[in-house]
């Protein structure tokens, strides 16, 4: 165990701090029964304190231990839930009380794997957890803290990437104290979500500014870095509708590239002429008296870009000699919802 003298001293201020200027009073500190520990934590993980408080308190009146919540069904527990948000946490914690009930006989878990392995519980809340109800010694990693570490220890990668996730929790491993861990992982949340906010933190205040590189290097607004991304390239084309009594032409797209090797409704350039281009590329005439028939623009998203597909209808009158050969089909209008066709094709088709 590593003594007062050799704590680091990122550790020591904040766990000075936390003692005289932390939270002390919250409905779920003061207790090391991991059950209101666990739900405050889930309740915690996409919501604000103050806004957690009265659901909290709702919860546990409702469902005081883990018996109570593992008697509950699902839909029993679901209107306590309702406002927070993420419901999936819900589902999550009744979920892992049936566990406990079952394997564990009703008691939580004291062994950190046991606990990450209960549904909805990640590394950094299977830490905390653990830290609150059983003293382990164990960093957490959440939002606040990783605020916290690229300012003082100026990380200054993207805050989203994995890179510095994985940079983040070596820095968590590295500073976690061995004695004193809940004073100190509760140091963290609190400045991080009192003084060391995202806009206007209260740097004055901070019992870390004197060895913090975003205060001492004035990047307190720079830090956490996010990349923002580029904004996706956006095209424009347009998908040609022949219709030929119920039937649609589909051409099978070649194997490399998007959406390859399905079928799918012709392409053109945006501002091409489809009445010329049914004649010269599939050999058709549009029904007479028929103009092509724009229909409303789709949008798709694709990982590289984004696309606006304007669909043209045609009616056509005469096929002369292109389609029906290799590489186009006439579907059926009503074989299209059950057809390996690209979302917004099958869209636009089942439109008609
Ligand atoms: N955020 C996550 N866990 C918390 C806790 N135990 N107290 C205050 N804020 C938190």
């Amino acid at each position: 165990m590593r003594d007062n003298d050799k704590m680091r001293l990122f550790a020591k201020k904040t766990i000075l701090w936390q003692q005289q200027h932390g939270r002390h009073d919250l409905p779920w500190q003061n207790t090391r029964d991991p059950y209101p520990i666990w739900v405050s934590e889930i309740m915690l993980q996409q919501t604000q304190v103050s806004a957690v408080v009265g659901y909290f308190t709702r919860f546990m009146a409702r469902f005081p231990d883990i018996a109570a919540l593992s008697r509950a069904s699902i839909d029993e527990v679901m209107p306590y839930w309702a406002g927070l948000g993420y419901y999936a946490r819900a589902r999550n914690l009744h979920k892992a009380a049936l566990i406990i009930r079952d394997r564990f006989a009703g008691v939580f878990p004291s062994h950190f794997e046991d606990v990450l392995a209960l549904p909805g519980i990640g590394r950094s809340t299977a830490a905390a957890i653990c830290v609150f109800a059983h003293d382990h010694a164990r960093p957490i990693l959440d939002g606040n803290v990783k605020r916290v570490f690229a300012r003082y220890f100026g990380v200054t990668g993207d805050i989203r990437s994995k890179a510095v996730e994985n940079q983040m929790w070596a820095i968590a491993e590295r500073e976690a104290p061995t004695s004193r861990v809940a004073a100190y992982i509760q140091g963290q949340m609190d400045l991080g979500a009192t003084i060391c906010v995202r806009r206007a933190p209260d740097c004055p205040l901070c019992p870390l500014r004197r060895d913090c590189v975003a205060h001492q290097t004035n990047r307190v607004n720079d830090l956490p870095a996010r990349i923002t991304k580029k904004p996706r390239p956006h095209r424009e084309l347009q998908m040609l509708v022949l219709l030929s009594a119920e039937a649609v032409l589909l051409e099978k797209r070649p194997s490399a590239g998007i959406w390859g090797g399905l079928w799918s409704l012709p392409e053109a350039p945006r501002n091409d002429n489809v009445r010329a281009l049914a004649k010269t590329r599939f050999g058709i005439t549009l029904a007479r008296g028929r103009k092509p028939q724009a229909l409303s623009p789709i949008e798709h998203g694709f990982t590289h870009y984004t696309l606006t597909i304007h669909p043209v209808v045609l009616r056509v009158g005469g096929i002369d000699a292109v389609s029906g050969t290799t590489g186009t089909l006439w579907l059926n209008l009503d074989d299209v919802s059950g057809a390996a066709l690209p979302a917004p094709v099958k869209k636009i088709l089942l439109q008609l």
